[in-house]
C-alpha cells in the first residue's frame, strides 16, 4: 500500500484562530484530507521559535544544526519530509508577520553554505532534502487591490525555487478583515466551499483549476469600480470603532411626537417591534438616533442609555441615517439579503455613524433582553424621555 501524502498546513497569523487566514487556511486543509492527505496543521503563533542570529553556526561548526533549543528542532524534519507545503498568513507591511519570517530566517540549516548557480542564478545547495515539495500560499490583506502581494508572492518565489520546492500557485484576498470576526463568517460560506474545493484539487491534481480559481475571485476580489465605496465602509467602520463619550450627548425629541405602537400596522408595527428588542447592555451608556428613509417614508429610533422609542418621520439630528427601499430593508432584516454584501452593491446607503449599522443585531437582540414586559419599557421610556 502506498504511504499517504504529507501536507503540512502553517498558520502564520499572531491573532490565531480569530484570524482570516485561520478561516480560509481551516477550509483548504478541509479539501486536502477530503482528498486522502496526511495534513498537520502548525500554529506558529504557539510554537517557541527564537529569531535567528546570524552565526552560521548551522553552516560550520555543527552543519544542519542550529544554536537554538526550541520548537525548530520538531519542525525542520516536518519541513524536509513534507510532499506538500501552504502557508496560511496575512500580509504585514507588503510581506510576512514576523512571527512566519522568524520561521523562514530558521530554514537555514536546511541548506549548505557553497554557492552554487541553479537555472543561471547563485544560490545554495539543498542539505539532505529527502523529497520535492509542493508549495502554495494564501494570503489576506487589508487593503483590496492585488497589487499589495506582489513583494510578497516574489518573496516566495524565490525562496522556494533553490529549495526544491515548486510554488505551485496561491490564493490571495484584499479587503478581508471583516472574514477574522466570527460575527460574519455566514457571509463567506460560498467562498469557503470554493477554497475547500481548491485544496481537493491541489491534493489530487497538483494545481487549482481554472474554474475554481475563478469562482473564488468572483465571490472575493473587490471589483476596481467598488473600491471607492469599499474605502467608504472601511473608514466608516474604523470610526466606528474609535473611543466615544455618550456621557456628553443630549438626544432630544419633537414635542408634539408620538411612539409608535405595535398596534400601529405596517412598517409603524416593525419599527414599535425594534425598540422592544433593544439590549440596552450591547452598547453601556447608547445614546443616538437611527432614521430610516424607506421609500418615501422616514421612522426613526432614539435609545437614550436603557430606553429605545419608535417614531415615525424624520429626526432634526439623526446619529445614522439608513438609506433604503421598504423591500430591501425587509429582505434584509429577515436574512433573505446579506447586509454587508448589499451595502457593498449599492442596494442601501448609510449617512452618519456606522456604529449602529455594525452592532444592530447586537442592540436590537431579543435573547439577550432582560425578562422585563414589553408594556413595562414602554411606560419606562417615555418617563425618562419626558425628563
Ligand atoms: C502590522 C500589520 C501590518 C499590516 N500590513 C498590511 C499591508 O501592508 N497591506 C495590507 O493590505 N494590509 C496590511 N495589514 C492588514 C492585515 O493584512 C489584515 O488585517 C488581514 O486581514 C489580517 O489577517 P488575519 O486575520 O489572518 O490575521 C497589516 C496588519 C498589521 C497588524
Amino acid at each position: 500500500m502506498s504511504e499517504k501524502k504529507r501536507a503540512l498546513v502553517i498558520f502564520g497569523s499572531p491573532r490565531y484562530k480569530k484570524s482570516a487566514s485561520y478561516h480560509l487556511g481551516q477550509h483548504f486543509a478541509n479539501g486536502l484530507k477530503r482528498a486522502g492527505m496526511d495534513v498537520e496543521e502548525i500554529m506558529l503563533v504557539k510554537q517557541k521559535i527564537n529569531h535567528c542570529i546570524g552565526c552560521f553556526t548551522c553552516w560550520v561548526k555543527t552543519p544542519g544544526k542550529c544554536v537554538h533549543r526550541d520548537d525548530m528542532d520538531i519542525l525542520l524534519p516536518k519541513i524536509r519530509n513534507a510532499d506538500l507545503i501552504v502557508y496560511a498568513i496575512p500580509l504585514y507591511i507588503f510581506s510576512v508577520p514576523g512571527i512566519v519570517k522568524d520561521f523562514l530566517d530558521r530554514q537555514l540549516p536546511l541548506v549548505e553554505p557553497y554557492l552554487v548557480k541553479k537555472d543561471g542564478i547563485t544560490s545554495h545547495p539543498i542539505r539532505n532534502k529527502l523529497k520535492k515539495t509542493d508549495f502554495f500560499v494564501i494570503s489576506v490583506a487589508g487593503f483590496p487591490e492585488r497589487s499589495h502581494f506582489d513583494a510578497m508572492v516574489d518573496m516566495f518565489k524565490k525562496k522556494t525555487r533553490p529549495a526544491d520546492e515548486t510554488y505551485i500557485g496561491d490564493i490571495l484576498i484584499g479587503g478581508a478583515e471583516r472574514m477574522s470576526k466570527d460575527d460574519s463568517q455566514d457571509e463567506f460560506k460560498a467562498l469557503y466551499n470554493y477554497i475547500e474545493q481548491a485544496g481537493f484539487e491541489v491534493a489530487t491534481n497538483g494545481a487549482v483549476s481554472e474554474e475554481t480559481q475563478k469562482l473564488i475571485n468572483e465571490e472575493s476580489m473587490i471589483k476596481s469600480e467598488n473600491i471607492d465605496t469599499f474605502i467608504d465602509i472601511a473608514n466608516k467602520y474604523w470610526d466606528s470603532l474609535m473611543p466615544k463619550d455618550y456621557s456628553q450627548i443630549k438626544i432630544k425629541k419633537s414635542a408634539d411626537a408620538k411612539p409608535l405602537k405595535i398596534t400601529d400596522g405596517g412598517m409603524a408595527t416593525f419599527f414599535a417591534g425594534m425598540s422592544r428588542i433593544f439590549n440596552p447592555n450591547a452598547i453601556p451608556g447608547l445614546k443616538a438616533v437611527l432614521q430610516f428613509n424607506l421609500d418615501k417614508d422616514q421612522y426613526h429610533l432614539i435609545m437614550d442609555e436603557d430606553v429605545c422609542l419608535a417614531y415615525s418621520g424624520p429626526h432634526p439630528n439623526p446619529t445614522t441615517i439608513i438609506i433604503s427601499t421598504a423591500d430591501t430593508w425587509m429582505k434584509i432584516s429577515t436574512s433573505e439579503l446579506d447586509g454587508a454584501k448589499s451595502l457593498m452593491k449599492g442596494l442601501y446607503k448609510i449617512e452618519g455613524d456606522m456604529n449602529l449599522l455594525i452592532n444592530m443585531n447586537k442592540i436590537f437582540s431579543e435573547k439577550e433582553k432582560s425578562d422585563t414586559s414589553s408594556e413595562d419599557i414602554s411606560v419606562e421610556s417615555q418617563k425618562i424621555l419626558e425628563k
